[in-house]
Formats: structure tokens, C-alpha cells, sequence
């Protein structure tokens, strides 16, 4: 990522100060920082006397916000959200009021072809948030077996056609690997009929699938969870705007079975129709929030 200034714009902006119940003097976690739209917007709410955290597993966010949101009484650190009890240890706050989880990519990321997230950029298909951990996507589909490559596509892509796209993938690799976004969304298009019905990109399913192993993301989403409850004062809220099924049902599931929170809301929080006008990322978004007992 450059220093150019984010592209980001955050999602359910006033539905999150409102349920969160942002107001001075609280303490806020931002578990997923981003391009700081969030946090920015916590900044205008929490003064006098308040402070936020906030943390990304992407080093090249943090650097980036260090110098946006200089001047805020806002603490960043690069690190996993499932990790902020440590983080939260590290400077000595023991509660926190309010915590955000805004899961998913940002746009930063997608439009920087260098990450290998959006599928027409011809740099490397890492995906990876934080480059030095794990492997890239191109190696794992250079090493998997078909049958695991499939598994994944289908578990986190939802996927009908997984099994011939993974075998696509094998059998090109013996010629020819796959390195770039655009060599796997052009192999993905050849094995996925287009639908009359809908006109989102045939890779997209594959896409959010290799990201998703790639990255951990539902394991690293429960992990979170579990966690970051403990470090909640009573009555304070987590909000979790989650942006396809697999997410919303594992922070459905996980407010439901947790004797910790009490949930704030029955069903989940949409955009309006007109901030769908105005963001086209924010359709897929729902919102649930839940307070701590
Ligand atoms: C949708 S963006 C957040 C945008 C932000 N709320 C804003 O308004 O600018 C999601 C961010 O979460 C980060 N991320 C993804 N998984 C993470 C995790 N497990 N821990 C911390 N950050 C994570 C990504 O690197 C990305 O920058």
C-alpha cells in the first residue's frame, strides 16, 4: 500500500455510534482499523476524557493510520483481534466500553494490485493481511490437492462448481502455476457459467474462499469471540458487521451460546437503501451487537 490517503468508506456509520451508544469519556477497541473510518468517526464521540485502540493485522494500515490519525487520543498496534486481550494487557486497560469488528477486507486493500485481492490486478495472488505470516494464496493452490483445494472452495466460497475448478487449477499448475489474481479469476470464469440472474463476477465465490483460508479468517473470528468479551465492562457492547453468511452465522451462533452477553439485536442491522447508493461495498453488510451482563 502507498501513502496515498484511504479509499475506505466505512460502513453503517451512525447505526454503530448509536448502537454502541458511543459517548465522552469511554474507552473504544477498533479490532479491525482499516482505513480509520471508524475509528474517526469514535474520535468526534469520545471526548473529553475518552481514548481508542485500535489494532489490524496489516502492517501497511497501521503505518498508514499512524500518520492519518496522528494528533487522536487513539492507541494503534498491529495485531490480530483475537490478540487484543494482550494488546489490552501491554498498556495496562483492563475494560473497555465498546468494541468494533468490521471483518473482511478494506478497500485499500482491494484496489492495491500488489495484494493479489482483487481479480483483474496481475501482481502476485498473495492475500495475506500481514505479508510476513503464512502462505500466499498462489502457493497454497501450487501445493493443495484437488480434493483439498475443492474442500475449501466449497466450505468458504459456498461454491457449486469447487470440484472442477480445483481440478482446473491442478491441471494447469502441471504446465504452467498460477501467480497472479487475473490468471485465477480467468481460470475460475472458464469452469463457472455466468448467471442470467445475477451479476456479480463468476470468481468472486473463489476469491473470498482462498482469502478466507489464506487468512484464517473464521477460526481467527471465533478465537475473537471468546476472547474479547472478558475485556468488556458490564454494559458494555461489541458490534460485528459481517459481510457474507459464513461470518454472520458464526457471530449469531457465538452471541446466542455466550452466558456473558445479553444481544441488543433480534435481527441484524442493514444499510439504508440510500447508503447502498451511495457505497456499493456496504450491500452485503449486517450488523449484530450484543452487551456484556
Ligand atoms: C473492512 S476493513 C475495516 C475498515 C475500517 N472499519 C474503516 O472504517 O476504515 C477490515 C480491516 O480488518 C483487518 N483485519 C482482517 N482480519 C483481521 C484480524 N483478524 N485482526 C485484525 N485486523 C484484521 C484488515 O486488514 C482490514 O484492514
Amino acid at each position: 500500500m502507498d501513502n496515498s490517503p484511504t479509499v475506505h468508506i466505512p460502513v453503517l456509520g451512525t447505526e454503530v455510534l448509536d448502537f454502541l451508544a458511543i459517548r465522552p469519556g469511554q474507552t473504544v477497541l477498533d479490532g479491525t482499523l482499516g482505513g480509520g473510518g471508524h475509528t474517526r468517526l469514535f474520535a468526534e464521540h469520545i471526548e473529553p476524557g475518552g481514548r481508542i485502540i485500535a489494532v489490524d493485522r496489516d502492517p501497511a494500515a497501521v503505518k498508514a493510520a499512524e500518520t492519518s490519525l496522528a494528533g487522536l487520543p487513539i492507541h494503534v498496534a498491529c495485531s490480530t483481534y483475537s490478540e487484543l486481550p494482550e494488546v489490552l494487557d501491554a498498556i495496562a486497560v483492563q475494560w473497555a466500553d465498546a468494541v468494533l469488528l468490521d471483518l473482511g477486507l478494506s478497500s485499500d486493500q482491494l484496489t492495491d494490485s500488489e495484494r493479489g485481492f482483487s481479480y483483474d490486478a496481475d501482481g502476485a495472488l498473495d492475500m495475506r493481511y500481514d505479508p510476513s505470516q503464512g502462505e500466499p494464496a498462489w502457493r497454497l493452490l501450487g501445493r493443495l490437492s484437488a480434493e483439498h483445494l475443492a474442500t475449501i472452495i466449497f466450505e468458504y466460497g459456498e461454491e457449486r462448481f469447487s470440484r472442477r475448478i480445483a481440478r482446473e487449477i491442478v491441471a494447469r499448475r502441471r504446465q504452467d502455476p498460477i501467480r497472479t489474481a487475473r490468471d485465477l479469476a480467468q481460470l475460475v470464469r472458464r469452469c463457472v457459467p455466468r448467471s442470467k440472474h445475477h451479476r456479480i463476477d463468476p470468481a468472486t465465490r473463489t476469491f473470498q474462499a482462498l482469502r478466507i483460508a489464506v487468512n484464517r479468517e473464521l477460526d481467527e473470528l471465533k478465537t475473537g469471540l471468546d476472547r474479547i468479551p472478558d475485556r468488556l465492562s458490564p454494559g458494555g457492547r461489541i458490534a460485528v458487521i459481517s459481510f457474507h453468511s459464513l461470518e454472520d452465522r458464526i457471530v449469531k451462533n457465538a452471541f446466542r451460546s455466550d452466558d456473558r452477553l445479553s444481544i441488543i439485536t433480534r435481527k441484524t442491522i442493514r444499510p439504508s437503501d440510500e447508503e447502498v447508493a451511495r457505497n456499493r461495498r456496504s450491500r452485503s453488510a449486517r450488523m449484530r451487537v450484543a452487551e456484556r451482563v
